[in-house]
Formats: structure tokens, C-alpha cells, sequence
């Protein structure tokens, strides 16, 4: 496989092209204590774009607002060439219950402000950011679909949803002929499969495009961390600040560098460094339409878009599935196992067509 960042693919059911790699800027600004300083943020944008990229992810909380007036700066060129994809939810004044939430004051007022910092008068992409369980869907759709008659917005999607949620809204959307949610961001790598239970089967069934989030595992699919991590509370083996928050999450545990040994194993025999491999997989699988980038330098950000031309012989796609499969739990492993075949199918010849 040889991609290219301009090697557009259709996102979920929807007629937008975008770049099978995005790129995260939530690394621009170094606010919460890792990112990349301003300059360094630019020549991040900079090399993405010249190498044909034009998806870009954002969030009006990333750095405190940073990353967005980033963008606003850096997209002032070639704004309409570009997909902005930003989210709302997560903002938070204190002492202003609505400041936050899924709810139609807070999306319109969300929006309001990411326009201003962007510097733009219309959001390419809007994601619900993260669900909360306390608005009606019908408010959150009829809210996105009258942003996306104002022209304020042009697609809809979500993120951080139960799959069931997100399926049900969209069964409304549709039924409402409201402004169908496009997307689906995910958190989804070698290190977390969990979205191939419901979320990933609901965005392919459902016409959303899948976009992974975190696909380096915060860095830990890089083989940068070691077991003396497991530990150590102060900034990582090579000097990088995320390793606090990677011990928060989670992500650096036993079980994760056991499938980061695997990633590196492979990558020594394809002679490439593991960051490739292990974003090589969330790209390669069918289900995925663009994974994030998430880098913090523009050595990383060289390096990580090498991704787009590994190849996988069977066996080494085999041992990573292998290392890093997860168990499907109920119904899905009797879905999937011989039993529910033989009642489904029995005798019967039935061709899959999707
Ligand atoms: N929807 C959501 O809730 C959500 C949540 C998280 C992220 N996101 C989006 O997804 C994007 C990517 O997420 P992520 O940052 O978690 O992705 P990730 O790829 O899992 O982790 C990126 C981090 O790994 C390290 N890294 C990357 N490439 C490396 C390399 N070649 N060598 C060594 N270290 C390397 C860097 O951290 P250090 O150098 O500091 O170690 C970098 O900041 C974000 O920018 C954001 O746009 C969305």
C-alpha cells in the first residue's frame, strides 16, 4: 500500500474528501503542560499542508483556546482548501452551568466563539465532543441542523457517544431529514480495540466515517517507555512532558508494552521506526476512514507520515491482530463464533454484499 495525504477518501456518507491521515492540534499550544510552542505549531501545519493534507482537528477547549487562534493565524492563506473540524461540549466558565454541555444554548454560544478564534465564518466539521447524558437528541439535532442552515456549520458529527446513542440519533436525523452526523471520532489503536464492539460496526452501518483518536496510545505505540515508567512520575524517558498524563489514561501499562514489543519487532524487520507501524494499522483497517496525528514535533510529524506507505505481510498483520485483540464479550463472540452461523445460514446460500 502507498497512500499519499492527498489521496482523498469520502467521509462516512457524506461527499467530503479528506486526507486519510488528519492532523490533531491538540499539541498546539503547550498550555496543559505538553504541545508545541507556537512557531514549532506552524511549521506542524506547514509540512502537513505542503504534503497535500487538508483535515485538521481541533476542539474549543484544546489548550485553553490556544490551538484554535493558532489555526485562525495559520489557515488565513488557504482556508477554503481546508477541512476545520472543531467540537463543543467541554468549555466550562465557573459559576455558568450552561457554559458546557451538549445543550443548544452552550452549542450556539460554543460555536460563536470558535468562529472568533478560528477566524472564519463557517466550521467545515462540528463534533458533539463528549456525551453527558442530560439533553434531549432531539434539541442537540435540531440545533446542529439550524447551524447547518445558517451556513455557520456544513457537516455534523460526534465523538465520545455510546454507539447505541449515536445510532439512535442518527435514526432521528434521518427521519427528520435533519443534517445526518458525518463522523464518528473514536479513541482506536493496538492499544484500544474496544470500538470494533458496537461503535465501529454502528458508523460503518450507519454511514458515519470512522476517525481515530490517539492512535499512537499517547505515544506509547512509539516503544519510547519502558517499565521503569511504570513508575516514575516525572517526564519520560526522552525528555517529553505527556508521560504524567499517559500514566493517568492508563495507556502505559504491562499489557500495552507487550503489544508495543510486537509493533517493534515488526518494525525492525521492515526497517521502519514503530510509530509508522503502529499508525499503519488503525489506516489500514477497513473501518477507519483517517486517523489523527498527534504529534508534537515536526521530526515526529516527518516521521509518523511514513505511515502511509507501509505494507504488512499477512503473518506480521496476523501477530499485531494477534497481540492486540481484545475480548468481543457477549452477544458478539456468539455472533461471531460457529453457533450463530449455522442458525443463520444453516444449509442456506447467502452472499454478503457489504
Ligand atoms: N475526541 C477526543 O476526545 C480526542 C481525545 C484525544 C485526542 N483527540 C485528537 O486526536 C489527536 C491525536 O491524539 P493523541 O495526541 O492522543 O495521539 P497519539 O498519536 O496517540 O499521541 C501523540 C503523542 O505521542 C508522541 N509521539 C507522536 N509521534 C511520536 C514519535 N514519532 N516519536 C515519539 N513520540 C511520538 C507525542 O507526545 P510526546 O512527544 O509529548 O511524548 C505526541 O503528542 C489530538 O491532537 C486531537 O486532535 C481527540
Amino acid at each position: 500500500m502507498s497512500l499519499t495525504l492527498d489521496t482523498y477518501r469520502l467521509l462516512g456518507r457524506s461527499g467530503l474528501r479528506v486526507s486519510p491521515l488528519a492532523l490533531g492540534a491538540a499539541t498546539f499550544g503547550t498550555e496543559w503542560g505538553w504541545g508545541a510552542e507556537q512557531d514549532e505549531a506552524r511549521r506542524l501545519f506547514d509540512l502537513y499542508v505542503e504534503r497535500g493534507g487538508n483535515f485538521i482537528d481541533t476542539a474549543s477547549t484544546y489548550t485553553d483556546g490556544s490551538s484554535e487562534r493558532m489555526l485562525g493565524e495559520f489557515t488565513r492563506d488557504n482556508r477554503e482548501g481546508l477541512v476545520l473540524a472543531t467540537k463543543y461540549t467541554t468549555q466550562r466558565r465557573p459559576g455558568d452551568p450552561n457554559s458546557g454541555g451538549p445543550h443548544r444554548k452552550s452549542l450556539f454560544a460554543s460555536v460563536e466563539s470558535s468562529l472568533r478564534r478560528l477566524n472564519t465564518d463557517y466550521l467545515d466539521l462540528l463534533y458533539l465532543h463528549v456525551w453527558d447524558s442530560t439533553t434531549p437528541v432531539e434539541e442537540i439535532l435540531r440545533g446542529m441542523d439550524d447551524l447547518v442552515r445558517q451556513g455557520k456549520v456544513l457537516y455534523v458529527a460526534i465523538s465520545n457517544a455510546p454507539a447505541w446513542q449515536a445510532a439512535r440519533m442518527q435514526a432521528i436525523a434521518d427521519l427528520r431529514g435533519w443534517s445526518p452526523l458525518v463522523a464518528l471520532q473514536i479513541e482506536y489503536s493496538l492499544i484500544n480495540r474496544t470500538g470494533e464492539r458496537d461503535l465501529i460496526p454502528m458508523a460503518r452501518e450507519m454511514g458515519l466515517g470512522v476517525v481515530p483518536y490517539s492512535p499512537l496510545g499517547g505515544g506509547v505505540l512509539t516503544g519510547k517507555y519502558s517499565r521503569d515508567d511504570l513508575t516514575a512520575t516525572t517526564a519520560g524517558s526522552d525528555g517529553s512532558t505527556r508521560k504524567s498524563l499517559n500514566l493517568t489514561l492508563g495507556n502505559i501499562s504491562e499489557r500495552n508494552f507487550a503489544i508495543a514489543e510486537v509493533v517493534k519487532e515488526i518494525a525492525t524487520e521492515l526497517g521502519r521506526p514503530p510509530a509508522q507501524v503502529g499508525l499503519a494499522w488503525t489506516l489500514q483497517n477497513p473501518g477507519v476512514t483517517a486517523p489523527i496525528i498527534g504529534a508534537r514535533t515536526v521530526g515526529q510529524l516527518q516521521g509518523n507520515l511514513g505511515a502511509l506507505e507501509v505494507d504488512f505481510t499477512a503473518s506480521q498483520a496476523a501477530r499485531l491482530d494477534e497481540a492486540s485483540a481484545i475480548e468481543l464479550g457477549s452477544p458478539h463472540d456468539l455472533i461471531a463464533g460457529g453457533f450463530a452461523r449455522a442458525q443463520t445460514r444453516g444449509d442456506l446460500k447467502i452472499e454478503a454484499r457489504r
